[in-house]
């Protein structure tokens, strides 16, 4: 399932709108269910209201009433590793458990496997609210 949402990730990173950074991004959420949601970044002309591919792919699994972040491949070219914006491992987190897998990927493969809880110490979720 690793290499079908790595795979799934880089597929759907050249679909992404990025004519102002030219930086594309592509997303794979796999759910509860395992089921593949995808997800690219859209970049807008008023520059903020542009959106992350995270939060696409986010988008897509809760429309197709996924309720759980099981695994995510993002990608992204470039030598830098792609790993999600602060911004997205806070809507990742809302969704998924600690020790969810963030595969981090370029156009040519998997580099790098995270935990959430590594990009996101001490986070603050649902479950801070109840
Ligand atoms: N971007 C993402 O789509 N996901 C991230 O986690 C990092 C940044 C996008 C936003 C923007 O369109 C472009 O990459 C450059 O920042």
């Amino acid at each position: 399932m690793t290499d079908a949402l790595v795979k799934a990730a880089i597929d759907i990173l050249p679909k992404a709108y990025a004519p102002y950074s030219q930086f594309q991004v592509g997303a794979a959420i796999q759910d509860e269910e395992g089921r593949i949601h995808l997800g690219v970044n859209v970049e807008n002309a008023a520059y903020p209201v542009g959106s992350c591919a995270e939060a696409g792919a986010i988008a897509a699994m809760i429309a197709a009433g996924g309720k759980q972040i099981a695994c995510i491949a993002v990608a992204g070219r470039g030598a830098e590793l792609c790993t999600p914006c602060g911004g997205c491992r806070q809507r990742l987190r809302e969704f998924a458990a600690p020790d969810m897998e963030i595969l981090v990927c370029d156009d040519k493969g998997l580099r790098k496997i995270f935990t959430l809880e590594t990009l996101l110490p001490h986070s603050f979720g649902p479950n801070n609210l109840d």
